[in-house]
């Protein structure tokens, strides 16, 4: 039996894991939480399985030393390919990945059956996926087209999610689903929801899948099947009760951060992870 009042441990490798967070609270908006941003080490999609690994056990490690109920893995990257590492060390406490719930929204949100996803070089590389949303449908009635995006995570970690560039290189990338006719797209990395308008101009008639909004539905779930929800209260209007962490302190971190979420959050706190 988990503890109710205890807060739901949500980390990413910066930025990104905030299009959780965001739609956590929107879901689960009594709930406590912690986040935690490695952003001394961001990005993680384009390093070894053997690497992310050891970063998502680090992340972990310091989620439950602060006695977390639920860990959310805000990364679809550590989701991808480190998922197990996670759940490894949380032994009594429940693990949630961005790649189950997303692709099954991705079929059923598909009319014409053929799915996008874009994501990092490491998701892209693990077809973690095209496994899931193919082992999902019946008799194998979807195609899935999928994109690796490495400069996307360093765009919106500059902040430069309506520059001209991003653009230009979202365009690049978009270019090969466009003609694939993809109808239903996986934003497959949290970092991607901040660049939503930017794809929604470019591919202005496909439906995008946030992969924090689905897994954020079956965080409620699952704290609902356990009995393990915060009980309502009130001030959760005037604050929420979030506590920041990083690993690094960019300058434009905190002000992107309270942007982004659309309220005023406690500047993070600096830690440093170790190595278990
Ligand atoms: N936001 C993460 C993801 O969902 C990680 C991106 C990165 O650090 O490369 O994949």
């Amino acid at each position: 039996m988990m503890n109710k009042t205890a807060p739901i441990g949500v980390f990413d490798s910066g930025i990104g894991g905030l299009s959780v967070l965001k739609q956590l609270i929107r879901f689960l908006p009594y709930e406590n939480y912690v986040y935690l941003g490695d952003t001394a080490r961001v990005p993680y999609g384009n390093k070894s399985n053997t690497t992310v690994k050891q970063y998502a056990t680090d992340c972990a490690s310091f989620l439950l030393s602060k006695k977390v109920k639920l860990i959310v893995v805000a990364c679809n990257t550590v989701s991808a390919v480190a998922l197990q590492s996670v759940k490894d060390i949380a032994v009594d406490v429940p693990v949630i990945g961005m790649i189950e719930p997303a692709a099954a929204a991705a079929l059923h949100s598909t009319n014409n059956g053929r799915i996008g996803v874009i994501g990092t070089r490491a998701t892209i590389a693990s077809n973690s996926y095209k496994n899931a949303i193919i082992g999902l449908a019946p008799d194998n009635a979807v195609q899935v087209y999928s994109q690796e995006c490495p400069l996307f995570v360093p765009l919106v970690e500059e902040g430069m999610m309506q520059h001209p560039a991003s653009h230009i290189i979202a365009e690049e990338y978009l270019s090969l689903l466009i003609s694939q006719k993809v109808d239903t797209l996986v934003l497959g990395c949290t970092h991607y929801p901040l660049l939503s308008p930017l794809i929604r101009d470019i591919m202005p008639n496909t439906s995008q899948i946030d992969s924090g909004e689905h897994s954020a539905v079956a965080a409620l779930r699952l704290l609902a099947d356990n009995q393990s929800l915060a009980d309502e209260r009130k001030e959760f209007l005037l604050k929420h009760n979030i506590e920041f962490y990083v690993t690094d302190y960019p300058s434009h971190f905190h002000a992107m951060s309270q942007n982004f979420l659309g309220f005023e959050i406690d500047t993070p706190q600096l830690v440093e992870l170790t190595n278990e």
